[in-house]
């Protein structure tokens, strides 16, 4: 008790804060949880712009990832989140960049093959990539894809519950459905019925309703890469009609130069920049 001093500090007149938390749907998680969720989604906009570079594991080698140490790593540091496969990040990311991860937990087929038998990796390697979730594709109306995709989802949730790593559905479109509100409104219902604390899924006309129903954050995928203009438009389109952010790839490391699309995506995700704005950052920024 040496150099003890008696406790008198207890802010008798002070309330205790017991704030909502930024990310929609995650009240009731974890403190582990919460806390993953507050590396990817910023907890001053509640947003996120996660930059994707998984498309390897299904295509090969893709255009602008054929050296993701030359391509995707300048472009990190722009980044909330990272999202690829363990392979990828080990081999090609730097360990010190600190960015939280969203990791790719899912394989098993390419684009040579007609139906998924999709695996899991195993959660302990997700623990040991640090990563900040899991992402975990989910195939809707089709067939054995749809039965061996929400098998993988459900144990992805199941065994990030146990370890406090969340897990971000990935809404894929089957060969019969059309993309449209009424399908991803559906798929994305169902990640977050199975217990997917994040979705993935497309924009879409209609998207205000497939966000609406959706209980956790949906973030986008670009798609196809389209004129800088048109991506920073419906960036904007999204996050106006519900979305929390984005999971973009190819209209990022495609465009013509990438690390002033990422910084114009981010502009407009996270500083309410108009896509007229963003875009003209983005030239400013590629001179
Ligand atoms: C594929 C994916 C991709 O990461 C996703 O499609 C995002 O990339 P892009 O913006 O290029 O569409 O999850 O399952």
């Amino acid at each position: 008790m040496d150099g003890f001093r008696e406790a008198n500090n207890f802010g008798l007149n002070q309330k205790v804060e017991n704030a909502q938390f930024h990310v929609k749907g995650a009240n009731n998680l974890s403190w582990g949880m919460k806390d993953r969720l507050s590396r990817i989604f910023n907890p001053k906009t509640g947003r996120a712009v996660m930059l994707a570079f998984d498309h390897g594991f299904i295509m090969g080698p893709t255009s602008g990832l054929e050296r993701i140490d030359l391509s995707i790593v300048p472009l990190v540091k722009y980044a909330d989140c990272l999202m690829g496969t363990r392979g990828m990040i080990q081999t090609c990311i730097p360990a010190n960049v600190n960015k939280p991860v969203c990791l790719r937990s899912d394989a098993g087929s390419t684009i040579l093959t007609d139906l998924n038998r999709n695996v899991l990796i195993d959660i302990e390697d997700a623990i040991r990539m640090n990563a900040s979730a899991m992402a975990v594709m989910f195939s809707a109306g089709d067939g054995d894809r749809e039965a061996i995709t929400a098998a993988n989802l459900v144990k992805a949730v199941d065994m990030g519950n146990r370890y406090g790593i969340p897990v971000m559905g990935v809404t894929a479109v089957g060969k019969q459905m059309a993309r449209d509100a009424r399908y991803f409104a559906l798929a994305s219902r169902v990640c977050a019925e199975n217990g997917a604390n994040i979705v993935k899924t497309y924009y879409c006309e209609g998207f205000e309703k497939v966000a609406a129903a959706c209980p956790v954050p949906i973030v986008i995928a670009g798609g196809k890469k389209l004129p800088e203009k048109e991506a920073l438009e419906l960036c904007y389109n999204a996050v106006n009609d519900g979305a929390a952010g984005v999971d973009m790839g190819r209209n990022v490391f495609q465009s013509e130069c990438p690390a002033a699309m990422i910084q114009a995506v981010y502009s407009v995700i996270h500083e309410g920049l108009t896509p007229d704005q963003a875009y003209e950052k983005f030239q400013d920024l590629s001179k």
